[in-house]
């Protein structure tokens, strides 16, 4: 039946592992592409994916593979993303397979990630198919890399596939062992739909386009479905699903991965996680669906033109359809007037959320400075979570405030456990626990406050480790914490926007680095400005911009035209960017100084 020949199948690994690429011979080898058609990393569509060589969006696309035994049989591979902000979306379409490609690096071996992510497809009862892939390097050590797996995971690696994405050595071998081990679907199509919606797009003709894995039943073309979350019906329009082509059917059954739309304007309707069933024939009980995820980082985004602010509620709402684990509200600061305050999974998830705000929506932003969430026991015996600092209420108020504390697993060669304990204890860290895995790997496992390893902590952790250790974080809860608002005043005022949550200790030296920072980044202006950081009532350091004194183009004497015409272009490009604050015109990084700063 064709039941029994589809093989539902994600790639996991940690961060350029190569799955993107391993991805692509298997589209070549199943001949999804002519070679013409085949652009490098086909998977990764958007633009941002491909200039940033990461993955961010999950992928689903369904392959015919006519095996050396004559069968054929159809494949639906799930890419998915390895930075540790988007683990989320790893666990979403984990969910919607039977098994899973494990690919380790044969030169870096198993790494933070690569465990995180086992244990994710382990908690979805996947088939694990260990690839060691790269094996083309001059310092693959395949054999080692085995015995890692084998050490350190605990999967029996004897029959893993020894593999190069880059050559496309081992494909063949991928495939076999995706037919032999992953096991069919095992659904009823004649029971009641059962749809798992993993993903969903808005588009301006078909309106929502819902992406679903079929666990139980048949959906068709003018099948009226109802979403169980919301109790919501519509009639299908069109099912089908991409190859990556787009390619339109007349029914989805049991084991099918792929898209349906059925007039949905509204993008709240489609619930990621969210079950389809029939509206008639409904089935009894939904799909588990997906652990809820918690932003962990929020900040405040504020159009640069006060006008598009209906534009920009308009695009984050869109985005939220794409990006399940983005929240929003509106939001208003004295300072940049109307926004919205955003949570998102961590730094790279904010960073790629404001750049495709900016480059598919058009709007030009300020981002505040990322904040954890606070949880506030005022004297009155009321709790209050505080997102933003400028609304951390005054320390008279205050009882006790408590920040998000993460627990760390460091893996490392065991040379840099001692480079990797003083930048944790830098960084408030609490050691816990060491475990040496084999003769020369070590887990160091750590409890740090998430504002301190939410900045620099992962590039000081590459760079004191020449590259070689890696990170992976859970959340661990909230503990009290010595903490004070720091305000900043500009020319007398305090600045809402630039308010920060700092650790007692630190509030000094925090202070005078950020009003430094600050006096750098702000351009002089036509009057004197005056930079404060204040604790309360108290002026903990402070520093003045002096006063524009000439024309920017003075500096030229006169001589070189295109000389002058860069200068004046580099102002404009600055003034793109910068929001006039009271009197003041402050820049985007003045924002983002404040945070790096404390
Ligand atoms: P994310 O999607 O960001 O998680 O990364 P990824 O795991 O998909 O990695 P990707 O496929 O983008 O590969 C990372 C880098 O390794 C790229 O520069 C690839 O060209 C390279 N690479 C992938 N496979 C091989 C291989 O077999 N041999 C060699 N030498 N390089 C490879």
């Amino acid at each position: 039946s064709r039941q029994s020949h589809i093989r539902n199948f994600s790639i996991i690994a940690h961060i350029d592992h190569g799955k993107s690429t391993l991805a692509d011979r298997i589209l070549e080898a199943t001949q999804a592409l002519t070679k013409r058609e085949m652009k490098e990393q086909t998977l990764d569509a958007m633009d941002l994916e491909r200039e940033r060589g990461i993955t961010i969006k999950l992928n689903a696309v369904e392959l015919t593979y006519k095996a050396p035994d004559g069968e054929t049989y159809i494949f639906h591979l799930i890419d998915t993303p390895g930075h540790v902000d988007f683990s989320y979306e790893v666990s979403r379409s984990l969910a919607a397979c039977e098994g899973a490609l494990l690919v380790v690096d044969a030169a870096q071996g198993v790494e933070a990630q690569t465990l995180a992510n086992v244990f994710l497809a382990l908690e979805n009862n996947l088939e694990i198919i260990p690839v060691i892939n790269k094996i083309d390097l001059p310092n693959a050590d395949p054999d080692r890399v085995k015995k890692e797996i084998e050490d350190v995971i605990g999967l029996d690696a004897s029959d893993a596939v020894l593999a190069s994405a880059k050559t496309g050595i081992g494909t063949e071998d991928i495939l076999k062992q995706i037919i032999d081990r992953i096991p069919a679907p095992t659904g009823d199509p004649d029971a009641p739909l059962r749809a798992l919606i993993f993903d969903s797009l808005y588009d301006a003709y078909r309106g929502v386009v819902v992406y679903v894995r079929i666990i139980d039943g048949t959906v068709r073309v003018g099948d009226t479905i109802k979403l169980m979350a919301t109790g919501k019906t519509f009639e299908v329009i069109e099912v089908g699903v991409s190859t990556p082509k787009i390619e339109t059917r007349d029914a989805l059954s049991v084991g099918d991965v792929g898209f349906l739309t059925a007039s949905i304007k509204s993008v709240h309707d489609t619930r990621v996680g969210d079950t389809i069933t029939y509206a008639e024939r409904p089935a009894a009980e939904p799909l588990p669906g997906y652990r809820k995820m918690n932003p962990m980082v929020y900040c405040g985004l504020y159009p640069i033109d006060t006008a598009r602010y209906d534009d920009l509620r308009e695009a984050l709402g869109r985005l939220e359809l794409n990006d399940a684990a983005l929240q929003y509200e509106p939001e208003t600061s004295e300072a940049l007037g109307f926004g919205f305050r955003c949570g998102f999974l961590g730094l790279l998830h904010m960073d790629i959320v404001q750049e495709r705000l900016e480059r598919e929506f058009n709007i030009d932003l300020i981002a505040t400075a990322p904040s954890v969430i606070y949880k506030v026991k005022l004297t009155d015996g009321s709790t209050v979570d505080v997102g933003n600092p400028s609304e951390m209420p005054e320390r008279k108020y205050l009882e006790e405030v408590s920040e998000p504390y993460v627990k760390a697993t460091i893996m490392t060669p065991n040379d840099y456990v001692g480079t990797i304990m003083e930048l944790c204890q830098r960084k408030r860290g609490d050691f816990k626990n060491m475990e040496y895995l084999d003769d020369n790997r070590t887990n160091i496992i750590y409890d740090l406050p998430l504002s301190e390893i939410m900045y620099d902590f992962f590039d000081s952790l590459k760079s004191s480790t020449k590259g070689y250790a890696s990170l992976d974080y859970e959340m661990d809860g909230y503990r009290v914490s010595d903490l004070v608002k720091m305000d900043i005043l500009l020319n007398g005022e305090k600045v809402d926007a630039l308010s920060v949550i700092v650790h007692k200790e630190f509030a000094y030296d925090r202070g005078k680095a950020i009003v430094e920072k600050l006096k750098e980044l702000i351009p002089r202006q036509q009057f004197e400005v005056p930079i404060q950081a204040a604790i309360g009532l108290k002026i903990i350091s402070r520093s003045t911009i002096k006063a524009l004194r000439k024309n920017v183009l003075a500096k030229c004497y006169g001589g070189d035209v295109s000389r002058k015409r860069k200068l004046l272009e580099k102002q404009k490009e600055g003034k793109k960017r910068m929001k006039a604050v009271g009197s003041v015109d402050v820049p985007q990084e003045a924002f983002m100084a404040v945070f790096r700063m404390s």
